[in-house]
């Protein structure tokens, strides 16, 4: 009997598209029924973000995410995701601690929930991190600009490498996780331009969201895309359709039919 495998996307096929200047499309996903619809709609890669946090969990900020949370999660995208890379999110203290404790939990993403890779936030700081867990053959991707697990650091959501100083030091972090190995760099919230330079000074493929139309691909949080979230809209989330609303109407319509005693009608009902 012929078995049929749909071929999944490697990291290998990502640095060629940058060679090839084919965009990189990647979105979030938390669960089994959204990670199939986006692999079927033919996005490249899956992040199982730590935004988790917000989007899923209610959380005000994605710092209380633990390990626990995104490798159920993780492990339930893998289940839907035939063709996409499904990249972990590492959570905040899952890596910072040590460079052992990073590849522990990186391995963890690998072995408990099938991931194909991991991301992690910081430049410079988590240079050893990173080279540990490569070493071990795990791809990392890096995150660089806005670093939502430094918020309190970072004083909020805002802009980053506006300024002269910290331009130059996320150009510098970015050749560095290059060298450090990663296979690619999230770019989040950076003036287009610089993401532009960044991009072109990087043989690995550059992933924006909020860094301008010059990155090698692009990430977007799924219930930004599809309207669902909506507690707040940063500049860069374009919504491509307004999903909230129409469950909500979707779920009154039921609601008020049971009321009405219309539903279940004779089609719903084993007679
Ligand atoms: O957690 C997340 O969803 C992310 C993306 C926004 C890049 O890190």
């Amino acid at each position: 009997m012929e078995v049929f495998k749909v071929k999944r996307i490697t990291v290998v096929d990502l640095k060629k598209k940058k060679e090839a200047k084919e965009p990189i499309v990647m979105i979030t996903a938390y669960d089994y029924p959204s990670a199939q619809m986006v692999d079927e709609a033919g996005v490249d890669i899956i992040l199982v973000g730590d935004s988790l946090g917000m989007v899923v969990l209610g959380y005000e900020n994605t710092l209380p995410v633990t390990m626990e949370d995104m490798l159920s999660h993780t492990a339930a995208v893998v289940r839907g995701a035939q063709r996409a890379l499904v990249v972990g999110d590492m959570p905040f203290m899952s890596y910072q601690i040590s460079p052992e404790q990073a590849l522990e939990n990186a391995g963890r993403f690998i072995k408990e929930a099938g991931a194909h890779a991991v991301k992690l936030e910081g430049g410079e700081e988590v240079l050893d991190a990173i080279r540990k867990i490569v070493d071990a053959g795990i791809p990392v991707m890096g995150h660089i600009g806005l670093t939502p697990q430094s918020i309190h650091r970072i004083g909020g959501y805002r802009v980053q490498g506006k300024n002269e100083e910290q331009a130059v030091r996320l150009k510098r972090d970015a050749k560095l996780l290059e060298e450090a190995g990663c296979f690619s760099l999230v770019l989040e919230a950076v003036p287009a331009q610089l993401a532009k330079e960044i991009t072109e000074s990087l043989s690995i493929p550059t992933i924006g969201i909020g860094a301008g139309p010059y990155c090698d691909g692009q990430v977007l949080v799924y219930h930004d895309v599809l309207g669902i979230f909506q507690e707040f809209k940063p500049k860069f989330v374009k919504r491509y359709d307004n999903l909230r609303e129409r469950v909500i109407s979707a779920v009154k319509k039921y609601a008020s039919e049971v009321r009405e005693r219309t539903f279940p009608d004779e089609e719903h009902s084993y007679l």
